[in-house]
């Protein structure tokens, strides 16, 4: 199988996903490396700053918690949807006061529930993009009025798109996203920010996890070499690897 039949099997929806240990290993390697959940969190403040109450938090596809637990701090009550066990199971250990619903947002259900703030960072890549206007559709009935959804999304450019660009493809079309979301909810609603950071590592191998992370597919395990190869050619600094992430933030506010 090439990069490009990976490309076109996971971007139908046919996405491997890494066993949920392996999972975990990467997301934590990730975190490590990378200044983006400092930044995020300062981005998700300005948001939360501005939003009416601060009585329930909803965070999609929650991960290792580094954004839900530091957030959760400024909210009355938080819930998480996460699909993978071992990191919702890290939920209901660490944080016995949220409640844990450990499922996919599209199929999880949470009846009337509503929310002051929903966050789905970085997970909308897990969703077929054809479905990811029902997947907002279904966040904004569940936001209260004066609430606010925050969707973190990698930058179509910038140098971690270069690297997917290389192996696999990344042709999200965040302006039309930003197009049917203004459609839909109308211009004063919708807002959009830019913001970078960086990922460092010392040795080669961690960057070829945080690749194979970013990759997503765990069939990308196939061309370890040609990653490794890209990473010596591409980001090798004195004294180990580093490149840029551009991401995008979009902010959709009910009245
Ligand atoms: C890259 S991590 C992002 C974690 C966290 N939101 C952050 O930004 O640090 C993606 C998370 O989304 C979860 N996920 C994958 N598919 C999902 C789905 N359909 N619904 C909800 N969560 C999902 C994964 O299990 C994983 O924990």
């Amino acid at each position: 199988m090439s990069p490009d039949d990976v490309a076109k099997t996971s971007q139908t929806g046919g996405l491997e996903m890494w066993d949920d240990a392996e999972y975990q290993r990467q997301l934590a390697l990730f975190v490590r490396c990378s200044t983006e959940k400092g930044i995020e969190l300062v981005k998700v403040g300005e948001v939360i700053a501005g939003i009416r109450h601060r009585r329930r938090f909803l965070d999609i596809g929650a991960g290792g918690g580094d954004l839900t637990i530091p957030i959760s701090q400024s909210f009355a009550e938080t819930s998480v949807v996460e699909p993978n066990e071992k990191q919702a199971a890290f939920f209901k250990r660490r944080c016995p006061h949220f409640t844990v619903y450990n499922d996919f947002w599209e199929k999880v259900d949470l009846g009337s529930k509503r929310f002051d703030f929903i966050l789905c960072s970085h997970v909308l890549y897990y969703i077929e993009e054809g479905k990811w206007l029902t997947a907002i559709d279904r966040m904004y009935t569940h936001l209260e009025d004066g609430g606010c959804i925050a969707i973190v999304l990698q930058s179509p450019i910038g140098q971690v798109a270069d690297f997917f660009n290389e192996f696999t493809r990344y042709d999200v079309n965040i302006l039309e996203l930003w197009h049917d979301l203004i459609q839909r909810y109308g211009d004063d609603v919708i807002e959009v920010r830019y913001f970078m950071n960086e990922i460092y590592t010392e040795s080669l191998e961690d960057m070829v996890t945080i690749g194979l992370f970013l990759l997503l597919d765990q069939r990308f395990k196939q061309f370890e070499s040609e990653i490794r190869q890209y990473f010596e050619t591409h980001h090798k600094v004195a004294g180990g690897y580093c490149f840029t992430q551009d991401e995008i933030l979009l902010v959709a506010k009910k009245a």
